[in-house]
């Protein structure tokens, strides 16, 4: 089963707060109960050690008082209270023991005993006698000479650590659950607030279509992943939406511009028709029709152009091109138009460059630019044409002293079916399409297309294509 992300951060999260409070729980009870035993170890091992001088003479005699605790306290200002004292014979039995102890006997097991024959010393835990616990130390005493003389036990109840660790682990218990509970509420809490856009994000990409591309994810930490993540979504959103924008208005140029064609076609056609016999009349409507289908197949044909260049631009071909060659050629085809403009026309300077890619394409850019330099320059002016080296880029420049083009036109000439002057331009023939098309093709070549230009004073557009790579000497 796929849960949430909420609930597995929250559960991951709570786990180790889980965790945590064991290991810090189980660390501090061991630590206690270590510190608390080496204190007890300390002190029946120092009241053990004064037995063994209480009950041994110097000389070796044997000294058994009745309430030996008693007179330990007394002589040797050692707190006996709550030590269970008791001492055995060299066999085992037991000789004498603490008033405390009230015909209880401490156990010495036989490990014990064979330790404290063999003269060790051992501290253990025996749990048996009365209701707490006791820590037991058993201690042989040796004289010289004699050997094992008696054998001393040192008890103290646990009774306390026993208390301790029962009011502590109560505390902790009820801590730790309240800290659990506090933080699966917390952390529920936490993870909502920290994927709240992604919630957004999910219902906004639900919603989303053509008709609501303006919408846009609220951020609130722009700065975290996830505010990274909503503000990529939303620019990806803004391209959408720039992009549906041009196809929209793309579609109502298109059908704009091939209306009006059709509009005069039906027009000069119902001219045509009631005219009856007047044959002049026909002609002239059948050669205004030709003309108004040779602009419709013009348009057509450039919209087929740009569309194509769109989905081509991974698959265009890589032919070397040579760009000089190429020029010589298109000056020869535009002579008959420049010189019927009265147009003097030239090449500046123009130098063998050699780049890759498509000869038909990049022949149709040197075409629409100058056709351009021609169209938009008056009787009398000039189009100058140059093939030059710039760094690794092969540009190409076509220079007129021509209408030029206003500040405010020239950021749209570029763009599909925009023309400065709508008027005139239907007069030369133009659709705007021709430097959209140029555009597209150099930036398909991974090259680009700049204007400059002083209105009244010409236009200077330069292509600048990346150069084929030397070849191999
Ligand atoms: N060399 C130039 N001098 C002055 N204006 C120009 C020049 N080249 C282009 N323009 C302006 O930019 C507009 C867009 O040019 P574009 O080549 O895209 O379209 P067009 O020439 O009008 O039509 P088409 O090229 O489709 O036949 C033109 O209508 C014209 O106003
Ligand atoms: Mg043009």
């Amino acid at each position: 089963m796929a849960f949430s992300i909420r609930t597995r951060l929250t559960f991951w999260y709570v786990t180790l707060l889980t965790v945590s409070l064991i290991g810090f729980g189980a660390a501090f009870s061991y630590s206690l109960l270590k510190i608390y035993m080496y204190r007890t170890d300390n002190q029946i091992s120092s009241v053990a050690n004064m037995m063994v001088h209480t009950v041994v003479k110097p000389s070796g005699q044997m000294f058994l008082p009745r309430d030996f605790d008693i007179i330990l306290e007394r002589f040797f200002g050692i707190r006996t209270a709550g030590n269970y004292i008791q001492v055995l014979d060299p066999l085992g039995q037991t000789v004498a023991r603490s008033s405390n102890l009230e015909g209880m006997r401490l156990p010495i097991t036989r490990d014990t005993y064979h330790a404290a024959v063999n003269g060790a010393t051992t501290f253990e835990i025996i749990q048996n006698i009365g209701k707490y616990p006791v820590r037991v130390v058993t201690k042989p005493i040796f004289v010289p000479e004699k050997g094992l003389v008696a054998i001393v036990q040192v008890g103290s109840s646990l009774e306390g650590i026993d208390e301790v660790f029962h009011s502590l682990a109560y505390i902790f218990m009820l801590g730790a659950a309240a800290s659990v509970i506090i933080a699966s509420a917390v952390g529920w809490f936490l993870a909502k607030k920290a994927l709240k856009p992604v919630s957004e994000i999910t219902k906004l990409a639900r919603k989303i279509e053509a008709e609501n591309l303006n919408e846009r994810i609220t951020i609130e930490v722009p700065k975290d992943e996830i505010g990274q993540l909503a503000s990529t979504i939303n620019e990806m959103i803004a391209r959408l939406e720039k992009s549906f924008k041009q196809i929209k208005q793309f579609t109502g140029d298109a059908s704009h511009e091939l209306k009006t064609p059709l509009t005069i076609l039906k027009g000069e056609m119902e001219i045509a028709l009631r005219s009856k016999d007047d044959i002049g009349a026909m002609r002239e409507a059948l050669r205004s029709s030709l003309e108004e289908i040779d602009r419709m197949n013009y348009i057509v044909r450039n919209l087929l152009d740009l569309a194509k260049m769109d989905v081509e631009k991974e698959s265009l071909p890589k032919e070397s091109v040579d760009l000089d060659k190429l020029l010589k050629e298109r000056l020869e085809h535009f002579r008959r138009l420049a010189l019927d403009s009265g147009i003097e026309m030239y090449i500046l300077k123009s130098i063998p460059l050699i780049v890759r890619g498509d000869r038909v394409r990049i022949s149709q850019l040197l075409s629409n630019l100058i056709d351009n330099a021609i169209k938009y320059t008056p009787s009398g002016g000039t189009v100058e044409l140059s093939l030059f080296e710039e760094g690794a880029q092969a540009a190409f420049r076509v220079r007129d002293t021509g209408v030029g083009i206003s500040k405010e036109d020239a950021p749209y000439i570029f763009d599909r079916f925009y023309r400065v002057d709508k008027a005139r331009s239907r007069d030369v023939g133009g659709a705007g399409l021709g430097l959209s098309i140029c555009k597209g093709i150099a930036e398909a070549h991974g090259g680009t297309l700049e204007v400059a230009s002083v209105p009244g004073r010409g236009s200077t557009f330069t292509a600048r294509l990346p150069l084929a790579a030397a070849p191999a000497a």
